[in-house]
């Protein structure tokens, strides 16, 4: 492939797809237009760069992109990727390809690949977080989050309507791998009843007497009525089945679980979505003609952000403590028992 322009920035989508993925794609490509960069797509997250899997990308590939879910470009997790070999042989693809710019659209994980693949490949390595889960540190948002809670949200509605019908409790697990960022602002936002998540939890014993507790007071103040639990996956020991089982016994109250699963990674992202996807991948162009590499562009207080990928490390993206302590007023707010 010859090139014929100043630079040729190449784009992959890694781990977890996301809604908003395919709007950044969009971004990048036409931001390269603008700067007269030639784009390159990969298939299959680092996949494609070992096996040369690659496209180049025009801005009518990304006409009517905005506003679908998946990736285009398509995602994969690539265990054969954290091998040394595999560093040498796609920085040797990039280089036969000749790729000035690398960027990556994933999640913690993917960017711990960018990292790996520095230290093989001298060219520009930039990430752009893109993940449901909203579990990197150094950004407000990650591209998908918001949709992730919208369907998160709008399944709860529905259960809530079956749930008040039969006065039962229902429990609804949704993803996050191990961040509670979705199951709180999702029980939030549908006026659930209880929350669980891993950065809270203490133990079996002490949420089965919370939870009890609370459904007690309701059942006292306003007779029968039905309680939601939005749970995290991952926190609790044995998962639904396990925590179903616990409180039936406990309560002697029906309960059904209710897992909504990958259909959180799906559907046409929110507009909260396509707009950080549209700027972090358009800022990501302008890192790039600024010769920046080893970050992640990020969003904080709607302003860029550059963040070194290294500094990211293992650092756990703490919860807003402005939506812990919202929730633990409204969940209390209706407990009589409670100072
Ligand atoms: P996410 O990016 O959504 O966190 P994963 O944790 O599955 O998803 O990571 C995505 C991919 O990133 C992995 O399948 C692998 O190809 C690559 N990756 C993850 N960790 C490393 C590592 N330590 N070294 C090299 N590549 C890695
Ligand atoms: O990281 C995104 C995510 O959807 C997590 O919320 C979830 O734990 C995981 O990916 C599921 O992975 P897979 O699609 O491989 O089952």
């Amino acid at each position: 492939m010859s090139k014929k322009s100043d630079k040729r920035v190449a784009v992959l989508t890694s781990g977890g797809d996301a809604p908003g993925m395919n709007a950044c794609i969009r971004a990048i490509v036409i931001a390269c237009e603008y700067y007269h960069y030639e784009c390159v797509g990969y298939r299959h997250g680092y996949h494609g760069l070992l096996q040369q899997n690659h496209k180049v990308l025009h801005n009518a590939d990304v006409h009517n992109l905005i506003q679908r879910g998946g990736t285009v470009l398509q995602s994969a997790r690539c265990v054969e990727f954290k091998s040394a070999e595999s560093g040498r042989l796609a920085a040797q693809n990039l280089d036969q390809l000749g790729v000035d710019a690398l960027i990556i659209i994933g999640g913690d994980g993917s960017f711990r690949g960018a990292e790996h693949l520095s230290h093989y490949w001298q060219g520009q390595v930039i990430g752009i977080p893109g993940t449901i889960d909203n579990d990197i540190s150094g950004t407000d948002a990650t591209i998908g989050c918001y949709t992730a809670i919208e369907t998160a949200v709008s399944s709860i509605d529905k259960v809530r309507d079956t749930a008040d019908a039969f006065e039962r409790i229902f429990l609804v697990e949704v993803m996050g791998r191990h961040s509670g960022f979705i199951a709180l602002n999702a029980a939030l936002a549908s006026a659930s009843d209880h929350v669980i998540v891993p950065e809270l939890f203490v133990s079996e014993q002490a949420s089965l007497d919370t939870m009890f507790a609370e459904i007690n007071h309701r059942r006292d103040a306003h007779g029968s009525v039905s309680y939601i639990v939005v749970v995290a996956e991952n926190v609790w020991p044995g998962g639904l089945p396990a925590l179903t089982s616990a409180l039936e016994a406990r309560t002697s109250i029906d309960v059904r679980p209710v897992t909504l699963g990958h259909v959180q990674r799906g559907g046409s992202p929110v507009p909260q979505d396509r707009l950080l996807a549209s700027k972090l991948g358009a800022h990501a162009i302008k890192a790039i003609k600024e010769g920046v590499s080893g970050v992640m562009i990020g969003e904080v207080n709607h302003q860029p952000v550059e963040v070194p990928l290294q500094a990211l490390g293992e650092q756990h993206k703490p919860l807003q403590v402005f939506s812990v302590d919202t929730m633990h007023v409204l969940v209390n707010a209706t407990n009589p028992s409670q100072p």
